[in-house]
Order: C-alpha cells, then structure tokens, then sequence
C-alpha cells in the first residue's frame, strides 16, 4: 500500500520504483492512495491510468476525490478507483473486490467532513462483501485526520480484516503492528511526493498562508520525492496479517 501520491513529483517516483519494488518484494497487489494525484487536487483519468500503468492494481482515495469533476463519470464505469464507502449518497464505489483481495475505503469524522459512521458502515459494507464476494484478504484505507479514530478503528476490524491502513495525514507513522486478532495496523502510511514541502505542498506559500491568514494557491513542491509504502503480508487461508514492515524509498 503506498500512501497519498502528490502531483506529478509522486508519479514519476511511482514509475521509477514501483517495477522494481514489485519484483524486489514479490508483491501480489499494489494499493496506492491516489486522491492527490492531479497538481494536489484530486484524480483525472489521464493520472490514474499512469499509475496503474506503473503497476499500481486499485486505486483509493478520501476527501480531495471530488475536487477534478471528470473524473465522477469514470468512477462508476470499471476503473479500479475506490471513493470511501461512507459517503452517503455519492457516485462510484466504496470497496473493490479483485482477486480474491477486498480493498475497502473509509474516511474519519474527527477534523474532517460529516459522513456516515465509518464504523457503522464497516460492518455493513463486510457483510454484504462477505455474502457476495467471501473475499480471502481485505484491505481497509481509512483516510482520517485523528490519530485516536485510526487506532479506534483498527481494534474495531481487528480479527475481521486482514489490515486497517491509515492515510490522509501524509506523514507516516512508526507504529506499523499486528493486533493481537490478526489485523495489521498503520496509523498512516504517509505520502508519495517532495520530500522538501509541507505535506507536499511549497513550502513558501504554506508559509505565507500560516503567516499571513491571507488565502493563497498551493502548489505541489519540487525536487526530491519520497516514496512512504508499508508491505503486508497475509495468509490467505485465514485472511490473517503475517507480518507488517514499512518500506520508504528517495528519489532524487
Ligand atoms: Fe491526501
Ligand atoms: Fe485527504
């Protein structure tokens, strides 16, 4: 799983490294948040077809979904991109189920905009995918802002998921662990983009907004990227997580 991809910066690392990570590390799937792949804002078909020609499998996202509009028609028309399943009434689909690998999306509450209950609908959503699909392995990115709502939802899914994989923050955490059920857990796998930004973003303009409280354009940092991943391994007879290690790599 590979946190939020940042612009073209994000891509072109996810280019660069991905073929040889797939090999590398033997990976069956590759999950990658991709909310932030248009210039920051959002996911246009050209963008997403470039990371999954990269060797990106399905495509998640969170809150900057909305934010490119051609994208909406595309999401209910077979493209392996997954909007949090918590939206109440929206286009596009919440979980994916693709080789026998369940790749649900979720997004917090705390600090961020009023959805459905993302708990709630967890169990809804796994009952359904359960009945039609029986899917081996489920991966849940759950793309909130609160730490404690992360963790809060990974010992909720513990034992009924084989991970619950934090995005949004785009700084990754230390604390990647199995529950003692068998669920991995990550509070945030972090981001894909300018290593030199805040968040991603110039810096410059971050400063002036904090400095000055004055509306300014944001745009996606230069120079060298880092790519935040985190490899699991699950057996795929019980669905159960084996072992959980984050992987980051530079580019310059
Ligand atoms: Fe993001
Ligand atoms: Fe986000």
């Amino acid at each position: 799983m590979i946190g939020d991809i940042i612009g073209q910066p994000g891509r072109r690392a996810v280019r660069q490294l991905l073929p040889d990570l797939r090999q590398e590390l033997s990976l069956d799937m590759v999950v990658a948040n991709g909310e932030n792949t248009a210039g920051g804002f959002g996911i246009t078909l050209e963008t997403a077809e470039e990371l999954l020609d990269s060797g990106v499998d399905i495509l998640t996202s969170g809150n900057h979904i909305w934010d490119q509009k051609e994208i909406i028609p595309h999401m209910d028309e077979g493209l392996p991109l997954i909007r949090p399943a918590n939206y109440p009434d929206a286009p596009g689909r919440g979980y994916l189920v693709q080789d026998g690998v369940m790749v649900l999306n979720l997004m917090g509450r705390v600090f961020m905009p009023t959805l459905d209950c993302p708990f709630r609908t967890a169990t809804a959503v796994l009952a359904e995918a359960e009945a039609e699909h029986s899917p081996q392995v489920i991966i849940v990115d759950f793309h909130a802002e609160a730490t404690s709502e992360k963790q809060g939802l990974g010992w909720y899914l513990d034992g009924r998921v084989s991970a619950v994989l934090g995005t949004h923050t785009h700084v990754g955490t230390v604390d990647a662990r199995i529950l003692p059920k068998g669920t991995a857990f990550l509070t945030d796998v972090g981001m894909t983009g300018p290593f030199n930004s805040v968040i991603g973003s110039d810096t410059d303009a971050v400063l002036d907004r904090f400095l000055t409280g004055l509306p300014q354009r944001l745009s996606v940092a230069r120079g060298p990227v880092i790519l935040n991943s985190v490899l699991i391994e699950v057996d795929d007879g019980t669905g159960k997580a084996l072992s959980i290690q984050r992987i980051d790599r530079m580019v310059d």
